[in-house]
């Protein structure tokens, strides 16, 4: 079970419910990579755990007790990570990442007039759309954010049949004011498509209140096992949405020449689900309902603003995203003149155990609009510290006045 944990963030008591944040100061990692992939907390690796050892069978397809006990934790699963959507449980489709689910979108119907895709998209909600549709731009500002007058003037000129964008850009950390592109949206008669990957670790999604049609991500980037994606779709919008692989799972029933579709969320389920994925990642859901979604947000929203102001002061180095931390997620983005930013990465790595990531980030059309090159990335989770920031910046500004001298 979770500690229980007071508000605001008892970090101390967080990082020990990951094992790989425990044991001594010196041997663990300063890990500002969550955005990448986060830690997993004791509870989630237990959940798969017991999964393997005391209670593997399949889920949908057997009577025995085994079987059964499965189907049910399965499919309460679905209910417990609908709940902490504020979703209809049979809204809530499991795939393998937030990539497929995209996919699923992409492919599941016709999209004649076409896609409009921010910018500032990663390639997993950019390329999914260049295969079965036409696929346009919306401009980013310096920010990150998404040109909301050149978002309305497509919408209007030309509207498309769905927007596709992230709540929190994983390359600068840019906060979209999703309501804004929602309402201008469907305004246009415009569906909405979010990419809540980098989100969903920091703060509570409700579908409801944001109003997308449809919203996706991947588990491994809030605490819960790689493997397992969820795309949550209003009914009406994944009704639509044509079965693209069909097999076992999918069908009510199969004879010689034809066969009946289960409903939805199943029919777009096909095979043997990655069901310890799904367990797993209720359990990381009820994890972030036991420390609080506020507590989290607090917590990391401080540990950002805290490198940003530390990053800024150091000679050389140039903080990319947003000027307002308001509008930032848990990441920074940063270059140091003079030094390639996998050699930076590398040198952080090799002599403080500081894990960031470098390069485009999976998002290089958003780095060649801006005209940035490569960067280092740091991205902060609720696990990490001050002190680890304190650690970064200081490691930042050595390898920096070092490279001056
Ligand atoms: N999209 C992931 C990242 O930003 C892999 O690192």
């Amino acid at each position: 079970m979770p500690s229980q944990l007071s508000s605001p963030l008892d970090v101390a008591a967080v990082r020990r419910d990951f094992p790989m944040l425990t044991g001594d100061d010196r041997d663990l990692p300063i890990y500002l990579d969550s955005a990448a992939t986060s830690l997993k907390p004791a509870s989630v690796i237990q959940t798969v755990r017991d999964f393997y050892e005391s209670s593997t069978a399949n889920t949908g397809r057997g009577v025995h007790w085994l079987a059964e006990a499965v189907t049910t934790r399965f499919e309460e699963s679905r209910e417990i990570i609908a709940a902490w959507l504020n979703a209809q449980t049979r809204e809530v489709v499991f795939t393998s990442n937030c990539t497929n689910a995209i996919r699923l979108v992409a492919e599941g119907r016709d999209w004649p007039q076409g896609i409009l895709v921010g910018l500032s998209e990663h390639h997993s909600n950019d390329l999914p759309w260049r295969t079965n549709a036409s696929r346009s731009t919306a401009a980013v500002l310096e920010s990150g954010v998404i040109d909301l007058e050149d978002l309305r003037r497509q919408l209007n000129e030309e509207p498309p049949n769905l927007v596709a964008v992230s709540l929190v850009s994983n390359a600068l950390g840019t906060v979209q004011p999703i309501e804004t592109i929602v309402e201008l949206s469907h305004q246009a008669g415009t569906l909405v498509l979010v990419d809540a990957s980098q989100a969903v670790a920091h703060r509570a999604i409700d579908v409801v209140s944001l109003d997308c049609d449809f919203l996706c991500f991947s588990g491994h980037k809030m605490f819960g096992p790689s493997g397992i994606g969820v795309l949550y779709g209003k009914q009406t919008c994944l009704e639509q949405l044509a079965t693209t692989s069909f097999g076992g799972g999918s069908v009510e029933a199969v004879h010689a020449d034809s066969f009946d579709p289960r409903e939805i969320p199943w029919r777009l389920e096909t095979g043997t689900p990655n069901i310890e994925g799904v367990l797993g990642l209720a359990a990381a859901c009820e994890y972030l309902d036991s420390v609080g979604p506020e507590a989290v947000r607090d917590h990391v929203d401080s540990l950002t603003a805290h490198a940003v102001r530390g990053l800024r002061e150091i000679p050389g180095v140039t903080v990319f995203g947003p000027a307002q931390n308001s509008a930032r997620g848990p990441i920074v983005s940063f270059s140091m003149l003079g030094l390639e930013s996998h050699a930076l990465a590398r040198i952080l790595s090799q002599r403080h155990r500081i894990c960031v990531r470098s390069g485009f980030h999976c998002a290089q059309p958003l780095h060649e609009a801006l005209g940035h090159g490569p960067t280092v990335r740091a991205s902060f989770a609720l696990y990490n510290t001050l002190k680890e920031v304190d650690t970064f910046v200081e490691a930042v500004t050595r390898i920096a006045l070092a490279r001056e001298t």
